[in-house]
């Protein structure tokens, strides 16, 4: 099946994936400008009104870059709605983007058939997120064009699967966008996701050690110094699993080789204060960060990408 048109043309087959409270439009934007889809959480813009001042940011910022750059024109960006019941905003957000037509829609925490619709009325494509390949079929089956496998190893909340199996599993009978996210942080990672029969490679925790990106400076240091070591997987902040960085937990007080379990009625993903303030002080980050050396602008990490890929293809093909 040929990729939709939002996926094509692409500089990598990267997406850049959203963050909560880290993603913003000068993130998302050069994101795009360098060559790959950039993607941040609606609940990011706060207040929610907030939400149609970084869409006409975004949205005015692209196309002067396409005017003046016509032989390498963006890549289109994408905005995450959190499809999880306790999100107050879902609603409101969602008529933001029905406004701006935003290419691309990342569904996270549950599918839903009125969401799809909505946003293949206004011509954009929907991306599921799925830890497992039951989520995955329920996810087509509500009408998402394409799924994001969030394998083990994944920065904030992510499956225990392999993505050998995970990708296997959904290709068996699924021929439609299929995107690979976990611990993928190289060029090299970026061809293996395409190797093993994904489309593209979604990648999260590379993208906060960036000039770009809204974290403080310990939290991007963190990630420069960090191996796989330092990460270790929770539900104790969310009341989903997910993989943190030790040293925040650490810096909370915490033991993080002890920590106690939670349960998923403990979610909350809404415009309140709570959720933001867990995840300001607990740094989500995947297992892949061992390749992160130094905090650079976001164009310099995606040119590590894209000559890293390059190098990758030569190096398999011979
Ligand atoms: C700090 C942090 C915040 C995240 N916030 C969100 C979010 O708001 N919505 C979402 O769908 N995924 C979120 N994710 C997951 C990423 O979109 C993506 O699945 C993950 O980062 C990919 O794995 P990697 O970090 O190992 O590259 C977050 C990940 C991290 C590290």
């Amino acid at each position: 099946m040929t990729l939709p048109k939002q996926l094509q043309g692409l500089r990598i087959p990267v997406v850049g994936a959203p963050l909560f409270i880290i993603s913003n439009p000068k993130l998302v934007i050069a994101q795009c400008t360098s060559g790959v889809v950039g993607a941040m959480p609606a609940l990011n813009a706060r207040p929610a009104e907030q939400l149609d001042e970084w869409l006409a940011e975004i949205t005015e910022t692209l196309a002067a870059w396409d005017r003046q750059h016509p032989d390498r024109p963006a890549a289109p960006y994408a905005i995450n709605q959190i499809v999880h019941k306790s999100n107050d905003r879902l609603e409101h957000d969602m008529q933001v983007c029905a406004k701006y037509k935003v290419p691309v829609v990342i569904t996270s925490l549950g599918a839903r058939t009125d969401v799809n619709d909505a946003v293949h009325a206004w011509g954009g494509i929907v991306l599921h997120d799925i830890i497992n390949n039951f989520f995955a079929k329920k996810a087509v089956e509500k009408g998402a064009d394409g799924l994001i496998a969030v394998a083990a190893g994944a920065g904030g909340h992510a499956g225990v699967k392999s993505p050998f199996a995970l990708i296997q599993e959904i290709r068996e009978w699924f021929d439609g966008p299929l995107l690979l996210s976990g611990s993928i942080s190289t060029g090299g990672g970026v061809l293996a996701a395409q190797a093993m029969g994904a489309d593209l490679a979604y990648i999260g925790s590379a993208f906060i050690a960036t000039d770009e990106a809204r974290a403080s400076d310990a939290y991007k240091q963190a990630i420069v110094e960090g191996t796989s070591d330092d990460i270790v997987y929770s539900s104790l902040f969310t009341g989903v699993h997910g993989n943190y960085l030790k040293a925040s937990i650490k810096n909370a007080g915490l033991d993080p080789d002890n920590l106690p379990e939670s349960d998923p009625t403990k979610m909350n993903f809404g415009g309140g204060e709570g959720s933001k303030k867990a995840w300001k002080d607990i740094w989500g980050c995947g297992q892949g960060i061992a390749a992160v050396k130094a905090v650079v602008p976001t164009a310099a990490l995606i040119d590590r990408l894209a000559t890293e890929y390059g190098q990758a293809r030569a190096r398999v093909g011979a």
